[in-house]
């Protein structure tokens, strides 16, 4: 054992958070403050618990209501609360059309295409507004959808992407987006949980240098959807160069239909915005849970839109005339929160760009932030490290000024995150570190950053209106300062909080208030604290140090992978007889996945059934859930109730001591895999690396069975 490993193998949990070095803060500096639109401290007060739940009105008030409402929180059906209720909105309006007497001939998006070579596209208020209503009007005349029917996008990063949820939101349809990244399959899983009707789809885009064919994937798709018993009736197909088709597959008649050729007949068409209850659902986004069955948080549309533009303007600090940067993908909920809703409701612009963060080179981004004339930059620890590495000089080149940066969606180390702040941001922005999930809607933690300092590899404390705790296993409160870690929890409702589980109430109660509700009967919001899903530790400030899921999801490059999807999807392997998936840690992508296998007696070990495990994640789930090793073991390390110990098996791929395993059915096991993982570790040029502390704990508990 290293010494790191001797120290963090007697250190409990709580030690370990304690042995963490403070960092020192940093504070933003005058101009910043200056025109900052949260400058008064007092705004905590306004926000304060004094003040639930009519506070989260200086939110609601930034949007316009069709009819306003009359009960600010109904909390009648615990945990279902509802916001504004008895207001009327429309999500599209408040994004496009109240921006038409001020903005129209302002930029609402540019979009910048992968190849350097393409136009980059600028379309203003005006033009989104015409698009929209084409779009809506396609929609609802076409493919005859009303107000509550369900729509799933598989769409990547092109304009065609938001133009048709803001299309859908026009009708009070409820859009789906899966991420682009994601297979065939797994898009077909969420049609069928949704019951969507109608598929949007693109021929092809660009990542990487590569042109990807993408409609292939809604062939498959469509059929998975089918096999579940629901059937796609239109599959509308954009192309990414108009009038070429670019795709391998072939259109299906009567069911595939080119979008530029059917929106003929939609030309300059308008489509009035449906007022929809503030209740009604806005969007599904699918996420990753402890079982297979896909999980589509429903967000509402008062709720969520309020709680998005005022954490836009709060936390981004976005003014309209900003020019905004958020470095994600629409197709998680980052992108529709702050590319899509929080930014277009505040009338700035916003920057969509199509590809890989170094294609072609790591300047990328620094020359697209030059040329837009970025002044706010938003991205996750994983492309950072990956810039930091191929090109830590780049920025410097660039005459970029960024007066806010956002990291999102994983812990950023101190060191990623003063690289981040001295060399991209020039020393002169200021960094939010922005904590949330899909289902809390928007931000949960951060400085607010006019009027808290910086700390690096810290959120900061809560954002406004919302009162953390952090409970340990036994519900007893964790105090700040305490330097003990347990599971954060949020004990009051916000307006952006998913409304359930799509078609799984049961579910939505199970997973987020089963732990620690106090009373079930209970109609008192207090009774009812909100499970995060993440480990964290609270300092005698106030802010927060997030250590990572505490559920089977490993969190790779940003991507919340479950366990149970990676593994049943090798299951589908005729060769495999049980799979277990573990997290091992990397220097860029945070996470990446190692695969164990044991296969059916009589089936034998080979490349071919490695590829055969590799092919089948990436054709269940997408190549971002790609295994970076299979391991093909005689058998698992199992306790004796038959329970396979990932936490063993996560130690031995991140070469650090399996700990205790006299408890284990088969011990001598983890001998034999120990030895066929290092030497082809090995052989593969792999070397160990120092875990730090959290790592350490994170990897010896992954799985917690014991
Ligand atoms: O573990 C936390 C991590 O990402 C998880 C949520 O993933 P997802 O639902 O895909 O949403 C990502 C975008 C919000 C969380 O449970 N996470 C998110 N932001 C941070 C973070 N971990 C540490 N610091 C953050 N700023």
């Amino acid at each position: 054992m290293t010494n790191i490993e001797e120290r963090a193998a007697s250190l409990s949990e709580a030690q370990i958070a304690v042995h963490w070095r403070e960092e020192e803060y940093i504070s933003p500096g005058a101009r910043f403050v200056g025109q900052a639109n949260a400058s008064d401290p007092a705004v905590y007060d306004r926000f304060g618990e004094a003040n639930f739940p009519e506070c989260f009105r200086e939110y609601a008030d930034l949007l316009d209501w069709d009819q306003y409402w009359h009960t600010t929180l109904d909390t009648s059906n615990p945990p279902f609360w509802k916001w504004f209720v008895g207001g009327k909105l429309n999500a599209s309006y408040n994004c496009i059309d109240r921006h038409l007497a001020t903005k129209s001939n302002k930029a609402a998006f540019i979009w910048a295409p992968e190849p350097e070579e393409d136009k980059t596209e600028v379309i203003t208020y005006q033009e989104l507004y015409r698009r929209v209503n084409e779009m809506a009007a396609l929609l609802r005349d076409f493919c005859g959808l009303k107000p509550g029917d369900r729509v799933t996008l598989h769409m990547p990063m092109v304009p065609e992407l938001p133009i048709c949820m803001l299309a859908c939101a026009r009708l009070g349809v409820v859009h789906s987006e899966v991420f682009a990244g994601f297979s065939g399959t797994a898009c077909g899983g969420r049609i069928a949980d949704s019951g969507s009707r109608a598929l949007i789809t693109i021929d092809s885009y660009y990542r990487d240098g590569k042109l990807l064919d993408h409609k292939v994937k809604a062939d498959e798709a469509v059929a998975v959807a089918h096999d579940h018993g629901v059937d796609i009736e239109k599959v509308l197909v954009w192309r990414r160069r108009p009038g070429e088709y670019l795709s391998a597959v072939p259109m299906q008649e009567g069911r595939d239909f080119f979008v530029d050729e059917v929106m003929k007949d939609y030309r300059r068409q308008e489509v009035a915005p449906v007022p929809m209850p503030a209740e009604a659902p806005l969007f599904l986004m699918y996420t990753s849970g402890t079982t297979g069955r896909p999980k589509g948080a429903q967000h509402s549309t008062g709720g969520y839109l309020s709680y998005v533009a005022g954490t836009s303007k709060y936390f981004l600090d976005i003014h309209p005339e900003d020019t905004y940067w958020c470095f994600a993908d629409i197709g998680w909920i980052t992108g529709h929160s702050y590319i899509v809703y929080g930014p277009l409701a505040l009338g700035t612009t916003s920057v969509l760009y199509e590809g890989a963060p170094a294609y072609p080179d790591p300047g990328r981004p620094w020359r697209i932030a030059e040329r837009l004339g970025v002044d706010i930059f938003h991205t996750a620890p994983t492309t950072i490290r990956m810039l930091r590495k191929l090109g830590p000089d780049e920025p410097a080149k660039h005459d970029y000024h960024f007066k806010l940066m956002c990291t999102v969606g994983e812990p950023i180390e101190p060191e990623v995150w003063r690289w981040y702040h001295e060399v991209v941001g020039k020393g002169e922005a200021v960094i939010v570190d922005t904590w949330w999930m899909t289902e809390t809607g928007g931000f949960m933690g951060s400085t607010l950053p006019a009027v808290k300092p910086m700390k690096p590899g810290s959120c900061g404390p809560a954002t406004l209106g919302v009162y953390p705790v952090i409970y340990d296993e036994d519900g007893k409160t964790v105090e700040p300062g305490s330097g003990r870690a347990g599971n954060i929890c949020i004990r009051n409702p916000w307006p952006g909080i998913m409304q359930t589980v799509w078609g799984q109430p049961e579910r939505f109660v199970q997973t987020y208030y089963a732990r620690y509700c106090h009373d079930t009967s209970s109609k008192d919001w207090r009774d009812w604290p909100f499970l995060c899903g993440d480990g964290a530790v609270q300092a005698a400030d106030g802010y927060y140090r997030i250590l990572g899921r505490i559920d089977d999801v490993i969190n790779v490059a940003g991507h919340r992978l479950g366990t149970k999807e990676l593994e049943s999807a090798v299951l589908t392997v005729p060769e495999v007889a049980e799979a277990a998936a573990v997290p091992v840690v990397d220097e860029v992508r945070g996470r990446v996945v190692e695969m164990y296998v044991a296969l059916h007696p009589g089936r034998q070990a080979s490349k071919e059934v490695e590829d055969k495990v590799k092919l089948a994640i990436e054709t269940e789930i997408g190549k971002v859930a790609r295994p970076k090793n299979v391991w093909i073991v005689p058998d698992m390390p199992k306790t004796r109730s038959g329970k396979i110990m990932r936490r063993v098996i996560a130690s031995i791929s991140n070469f650090t001591d399996v700990g205790d395993i006299t408890t284990l059915a088969n011990p001598d096991v983890v001998e034999s895999i120990r030895r066929q993982v290092y030497q082809q570790k090995t052989e593969r040029g792999e070397a160990p690396r120092e875990l730090t502390p959290k790592e350490l704990e994170e990897i010896r508990s992954f799985g917690h069975t014991d």
